[in-house]
């Protein structure tokens, strides 16, 4: 049974794919059942990882990925920032490419309180608003 918004990913060719509709079956790729993944919040590594609620100069809210912000490189960076409102029924996605900034700016008119990254080495990380 899948629950609205889990992420899976295929231990074999990565793939990635998120719920938008539960079901009772399992999700299969590559010829095997794909592994969910549980978000991390406070292991090793979390001061670049975990999503940072920040607040700008000009009074824009925006995500950051970590207190240190986090690299982004050909070979280390963060895939997407991902935000969802409490009632899950808003989830905007940002896609982000290496060499710009590990950053989501936020809509000032909806409140979000949840936010979720996806680092291509480090997997999934969640950080809420403090
Ligand atoms: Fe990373």
């Amino acid at each position: 049974m899948t629950v609205k918004l889990q992420f899976y990913r295929c231990p074999i060719c990565k793939n990635l794919v998120q719920i938008l509709h539960e079901g009772e079956g399992s999700l299969i790729c590559c010829g095997q059942e794909m592994d969910l993944l549980q978000a991390k919040t406070d292991e090793q590594m979390a001061e670049k990882h975990v999503p940072k609620f920040m607040l700008g100069e000009d009074g824009s809210e925006f995500i950051q990925v970590g207190s240190i912000p986090h690299p982004m490189t050909d070979e280390h960076y963060i895939e997407f920032i991902e935000t969802v409102s409490d009632d899950k029924n808003l989830v905007s996605i940002t896609f982000l490419y290496p060499n710009q900034e590990p950053k989501k700016m936020l809509n000032n008119s909806v409140v979000i309180n949840k936010a979720y990254e996806y680092c291509n080495l480090h997997g999934l990380w969640e950080g809420k608003r403090d």
